[in-house]
């Protein structure tokens, strides 16, 4: 079912990523999507099967964390479609001992969850406002809610990020545009966390870490929510994490 609306994706990289899982649940439910990365043959890449698949898929590449970037991205999402659901996906990840940890790379992350979110998110209710309606979904993590020993950037970073979520959830939701944050407070199956441990899925056993698919789900049913019953914070484990 084609919906004549547009839903924008910030922080697309390898197919086999959240990011992408999330650009192919909103496109095989009949939204015109933009992927949004910073590299251009990841981005590329995942439109392309998106489209093969037949569904309506574009490809932007910048940084979110650069005002006028995310206002690119906003701006080819409302050339697709009237923008119904905005998400910022985008970051990474990096383990410091505190003493260790440089100024620059505290920033860095800061720059890409917590800036790059409040850009995306801006950018989006600027244009949502005026409908009266729209989503916009953050993607947090463990440390959004728990500074870790030596991931004091990344916890900054997630932290101040869902307290983004929360006052724009406080200010835009008596407005009609739902906000969420989800927590996802396990390890991801995908490329980023595989590269790294190539036996994190044996390690962690059937179904401990969290499957793109399953994760992407989530997001479209937060967005199909009815306004009456809104969820603002959806954590996301395994079944056999403990928490
Ligand atoms: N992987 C995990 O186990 C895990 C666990 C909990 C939470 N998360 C959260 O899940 C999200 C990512 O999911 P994922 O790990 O599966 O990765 P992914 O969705 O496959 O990729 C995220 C993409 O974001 C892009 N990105 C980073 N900074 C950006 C910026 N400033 N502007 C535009 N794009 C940017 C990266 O680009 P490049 O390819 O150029 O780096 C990367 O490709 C993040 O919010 C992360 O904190 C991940």
């Amino acid at each position: 079912m084609s919906r004549n609306e547009s839903v924008l994706v910030v922080g697309v990289g390898a197919s086999r990523g959240l990011g992408a899982a999330i650009a192919r649940r909103f496109a095989s439910g009949g939204y015109a999507v933009v992927v949004a990365g910073r590299t251009a043959e990841k981005v590329e890449k995942v439109a392309a099967e998106i489209s093969s698949a037949g569904a309506s898929a574009v490809a932007v590449v910048g940084d979110a964390s650069a005002e006028a970037d995310a206002e690119r991205f906003v701006d080819a999402a409302e050339a697709a479609g009237p923008l119904a659901v905005a998400v910022h996906n985008a970051g990474t990840n990096r383990r410091d001992p505190f003493l260790e940890l440089a100024a620059e790379h505290f920033t860095q992350l800061w720059r890409e969850h917590c800036l790059g979110g409040f850009l995306v998110g801006r950018a989006a209710v600027r244009r949502m406002i005026h409908r009266g309606a729209g989503s916009i979904l953050f993607t947090g993590a463990t440390g959004s809610l728990r500074g870790r020993a030596q991931f004091a950037a990344f916890a900054a970073a997630k932290a101040g990020l869902r307290a983004v979520a929360q006052s724009m959830a406080r200010e835009f939701g008596p407005k009609g545009i739902h906000v969420a944050n989800v927590i996802i407070d396990g390890g991801i199956e995908g490329d980023r966390l595989l590269a790294r441990f190539p036996d994190a899925t044996e390690r962690r056993g059937p179904d401990g870490l969290l499957r793109i698919d399953a994760i992407a789900e989530s997001f479209w049913q937060l967005h199909a929510q009815h306004r009456s019953a809104w969820t603002h914070e959806l954590d996301l484990r395994p079944w056999a994490e403990p928490f």
